[in-house]
């Protein structure tokens, strides 16, 4: 049975798709087949008057299944802003039902895993009723947290956490992610949210380091992951076909 991950941050910026890409090539690696999708996107860049987003891209380079870019990124808008601003400047009203109508098609691909990147952080709005997270609801999402370690994250990561349990999703865990260097005492923060965070801690990523060097996946597929989906024979980067301009 495919399982659908919801990778979400305290913060844009914090490391969100670092981790994602890293996890989707590390369960790639052990075996299981892996879609990355990207449903909101602010910031893109034109290739032959066509927009991208590099989060997007990357997730789809980091999946097993290789899809066509309109399947990976449902709405891209050019202007790095809130979504539901930038949606409203090209004449779009978002919505959660506007959203599943296209995520829909891409979460039935058969596949062990979907991971979906968020946009920013939990709540971010889509219009003035909806947030993503009532996108993640719909889809009974297992939550993953990245928890960007810098000073005030304490604080970003308590309040992310509070508002993920009430709405009574699967909680896979939260990461521990150095995003930058700074002067933080990564440990004593690490161990003070052990205490306020009751859910597994997945693992601390160095600055710098892969994702697939420090964690163990198997220990993470064998906690969070195995009784809800099995193993593949085979992966394929070509299944679908690719659409990737860079490539
Ligand atoms: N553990 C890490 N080590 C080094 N650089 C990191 C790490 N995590 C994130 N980054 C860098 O920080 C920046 C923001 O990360 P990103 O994954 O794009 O954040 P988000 O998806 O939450 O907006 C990127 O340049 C990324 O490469
Ligand atoms: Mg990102």
């Amino acid at each position: 049975m495919a399982i659908n991950l919801f990778v979400t941050g305290t913060d844009t910026g914090v490391g969100k798709t670092y981790i994602s890409t890293g996890l989707l090539r590390a369960l790639t690696q052990a075996g299981y087949t892996t879609l990355g999708v990207k449903p909101i996107a602010s910031g893109a860049f034109r290739h032959n008057n066509i927009l991208y987003n590099q989060d997007a891209l990357d997730l789809n380079r980091a999946s097993s299944i290789a899809l066509d870019y309109s399947l990976t990124n449902h709405f891209v808008f050019e202007e790095p802003i809130a979504p539901h601003l930038a949606a409203k400047n090209i004449g779009i009203s978002l919505s959660v039902d506007l959203i599943k109508s296209r995520l829909d098609k891409t979460i039935k691909i058969p596949c062990d895993i979907h991971l979906v990147e968020g946009i920013g952080g939990w709540s971010v709005p889509i219009n003035d009723h909806e947030t993503m997270a009532d996108l993640v609801l719909y889809y009974k999402m297992h939550v993953i947290l990245v928890v960007g370690m810098r000073l005030g994250c304490l604080n970003h990561a308590l309040l992310t956490y509070q508002a993920i349990q009430q709405k009574n999703l699967p909680f896979i865990g939260w990461i521990a992610n150095c995003f930058e260097q700074n002067d933080l005492n990564v440990d004593d923060v690490i161990t003070s949210l052990k205490h306020w965070l009751k859910i597994p801690f997945i693992g601390k990523m160095p600055f710098g380091e892969k994702f697939e060097d420090v964690i163990d996946i198997d220990k993470f597929t064998s906690q969070s992951l195995y009784h809800r989906t099995k193993k593949p024979v085979v992966c394929h980067r070509d299944i679908l076909g690719v659409n990737d301009p860079t490539d």
